[in-house]
């Protein structure tokens, strides 16, 4: 039996290929490239020595989907496919609501017609808004996003929930990302994004390459350790094996959610600092205002996971560091290079 990986050519998705590969799964990818490259899945083919059966084109085709279903034994659904800027979804609220959610929805309605129902969906931590408490668990209020993408994620677990509430035989695996980063150790992939890097780490990486002048850190004024704000970083590769524990683990029915972090908060100046150790060099960096709905500090209450799943991530920081360096500096462009 295979696993369908949507979006399996994105960051995320490549390095869960790769580790669904190596633990012995058949993998089945859908994208559309509408923000990766096809070069992913053969990268990850050579890491794997293993073949992916690769279908090009977009989860909101529901006759694609039923190919995909007719021409493979699918168990299960790995769902990362969507788009994921928060300042793009301001902007563009209906691309981002058709996607994410008629994406979602016609997907859903495609495993039904092909008797699949189990999937494991790539929700994020941005579903809890502004922490109640910390560290966040998977018991907190979520809600109150303030952005269409979040919101789009918000709504999306409610949708897989009622799936399961209609129809006991779903299993519905719920999984919130704190916040990626890193890439494979071999530095073939990792995360490879267009333009300016809206998040952190990618664009540390392309200061530290002499692409971008200086990291701008958004406010030093939180009340955090050292004024900037602190987040949860978790090395890819760590989330990548959650999801394989979550597809090995997991065989009874219902909704399970949960945390993939490492319940550790960084600050953007450790994180700075980390990445310097990693690369050798001093980066230069500059204190700037504070970015509009940014919150002082988010990290995870990972214990659900490690009980349940017996996942923990193992990977740290200067680990994350030293891997996203390898894979920029071997690739400056990219999977352009
Ligand atoms: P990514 O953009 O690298 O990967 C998404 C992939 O889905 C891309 O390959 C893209 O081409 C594909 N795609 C998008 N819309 C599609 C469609 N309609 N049909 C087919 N393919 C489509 O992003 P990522 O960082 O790998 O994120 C994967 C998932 O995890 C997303 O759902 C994202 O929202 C979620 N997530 C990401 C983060 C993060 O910080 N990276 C945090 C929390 C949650
Ligand atoms: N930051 C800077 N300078 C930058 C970029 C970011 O100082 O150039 C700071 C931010 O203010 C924040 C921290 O670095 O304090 C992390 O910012 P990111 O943009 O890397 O990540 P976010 O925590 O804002 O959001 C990310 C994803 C969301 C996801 C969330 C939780 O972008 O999609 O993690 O999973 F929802």
């Amino acid at each position: 039996m295979a696993i369908l990986v949507t979006g399996g050519a994105g960051y995320i998705g490549s390095h869960t290929c790769v580790e669904l590969l190596n633990s012995g799964h058949d993998v089945v990818v859908i994208d559309n490239f509408c923000n990766s490259a096809k070069e992913s899945v053969a990268r990850v083919q050579k890491i794997t020595g293993k073949k992916i059966a690769l279908y090009e084109g977009d989860v909101r085709d529901g006759a694609l989907l039923d190919k995909i279903f007719a021409e493979n034994k699918i168990d299960s659904v790995i769902h990362f496919a969507g788009l994921k800027a928060v300042g793009e979804s301001c902007a563009k609220p209906i691309e981002y609501y058709d996607n994410n959610l008629v994406g979602t929805l016609t997907l859903l309605n495609a495993m039904r017609r092909g008797g699949c129902k189990k999937i494991v969906f790539s929700s994020s931590a941005t579903v809890y808004g502004t922490p109640e408490k910390l560290p966040l668990d998977e018991e907190c209020r979520i809600g109150g996003t303030t952005n269409p993408y979040g919101t789009s994620k918000y709504f999306q677990e409610i949708m897989l929930r009622d799936v399961y509430s209609s129809d006991n035989e779903w299993t519905v695996v719920l999984l919130r990302y704190f916040n990626p980063v890193g890439a494979h150790e071999s530095g073939m992939i990792g995360e490879d994004p267009s333009g300016i890097p809206n998040n952190l780490t990618p664009y540390i990486a392309k200061v530290a390459i002499g692409e971008l002048k200086e990291v701008g850190v958004f406010g030093d004024d939180y009340d955090t350790h050292d004024g900037t704000g602190v987040r949860d970083y978790i090395h890819v590769v760590d989330l990548a094996r959650g999801h394989v524990a979550a597809i090995d683990k997991i065989e009874k029915t219902g909704v399970y959610t949960y945390n993939l972090g490492t319940g550790i908060g960084y600050s953007v100046l450790d994180v700075i600092h980390a990445f310097e150790k990693a690369c050798g060099k001093k980066l230069p960096f500059s204190i700037k205002p504070r970015r509009a709905g940014d919150i002082a500090a988010c990290y995870a209450d990972a214990g659900k996971a490690k009980r349940e799943l017996g996942w923990q991530a193992t990977l740290g920081i200067d680990e994350m560091c030293a891997s996203l360096w390898k894979w920029q500096s071997q690739n400056p462009k990219g999977y352009r290079s």
